[in-house]
């Protein structure tokens, strides 16, 4: 299930920390937060019933301490490596665990494993859906107000930078596992339900403050090993075309996006259009697989960031 795979992909960033660029306090990031499925949940499911949990050996294998925290990774999961390249903390904490009002400040995790961004995939998983994970964000949001007041609240919501990492449980999942959604859409009109349904998600969380929204693009599923063919172990190219086709139009709609925005909000003034970030996605050494390394993990960006525009350009 959703767990396995999100053991499979490790992001390696190319992004350079913060303090190395031009420094602007409008450019400030202050605080980093993750909604998102396995790829990125670090221990949210921990306490819920179900298969998507991560919270023992041999996960964590690799994380310090050799402790399973709940990430669904034999080591970090990219929240933690986002928040460290962004200069903001090592870890990102899932909201579900304990928490000290210095991790409130600076970001938190709301991704559940066994998510996606059609509401029907986190049925079976009994994950928190996109909509859960934004009510939420609601809580944190009155819980970290009622601790240090409306301005200071407010002032770290448009410090943060959000990130969204979800569809992978969708395509594989649901779609391809579950005969529903295949009676009601072919795989395009699919992909373009979960496309919007993400826009929705996007243009929801940013009108509960997020002014700064990565897009985490689904990585090669098809190359996972419960995907690959059966005996030759190939990888499932029609999964992987589903990923780069949810991949190539949610960058088009984020493009759209900014360029709606920098009209008519000027919270979004500077000009920025979408930005795209790649990564590398590297297969765990568990299962030895190489072919899906060189393959990309693509973030979109919706609003401004531009002192990081130059750094990002190029794959791992
Ligand atoms: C996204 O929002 C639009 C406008 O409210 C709505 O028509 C559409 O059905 C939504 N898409 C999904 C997948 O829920």
């Amino acid at each position: 299930m959703a767990g396995h795979q999100a053991l499979l992909f490790v992001l390696l960033t190319v992004l350079q920390p913060y303090a190395s660029g031009a420094g602007a306090a409008k450019g400030k990031i202050s605080a980093v937060f993750m909604f998102g499925d396995s790829i990125v949940d670090p221990g949210n499911n921990n306490n819920r019933l179900t298969e998507a949990k991560a919270d023992f050996p041999p996960y964590g294998q690799d994380f310090p301490g050799g402790k399973a925290t709940g990430r669904l990774s034999n080591g970090r999961v990219p929240g933690d490596m986002l928040a460290s390249r962004f200069g903001v903390k090592d870890l990102l904490p899932p909201y579900a665990g304990d928490l000290e009002l210095t991790d409130l400040l600076t970001g938190v995790a709301f991704a559940s494993g066994g998510s996606g961004y059609d509401p029907f995939t986190s049925i079976p998983s009994t994950a928190t859906s996109n909509i859960g994970q934004l009510e939420t964000f609601f809580d944190y949001k009155e819980k970290l107000k009622d601790l240090v007041g409306e301005d200071e609240m407010t002032r770290v919501i448009s410090e943060g930078v959000y990130f969204t990492a979800m569809g992978a449980n969708d395509l594989l999942n649901n779609y391809f596992l579950f005969p529903l959604r295949r009676h009601q859409y072919d795989l395009p009109s699919y992909v373009e339900f979960l496309v919007s349904s993400a826009v929705n998600f996007t243009m929801k969380l940013n009108e509960m403050g997020a002014e700064r929204i990565g897009f985490i693009g689904i990585p090669p599923i098809g190359c996972v090993p419960s995907q690959r063919k059966q005996g030759s172990r190939e990888c499932d190219s029609l999964r992987n075309q589903a990923a780069e086709l949810f991949n190539s139009k949610i960058a088009k709609e984020i493009d759209r996006l900014n360029a709606e925005r920098n009209v008519q909000d000027t919270r979004f003034q500077g000009g920025n259009r979408g930005m795209l970030w790649k990564h590398s996605a590297k297969c765990s050494n568990i299962h030895s697989i190489s072919a899906c390394m060189s393959k990309c993990v693509r973030l979109y960006f919706l609003g401004q960031l531009s002192s990081y525009r130059k750094s990002l350009q190029h794959c791992g």
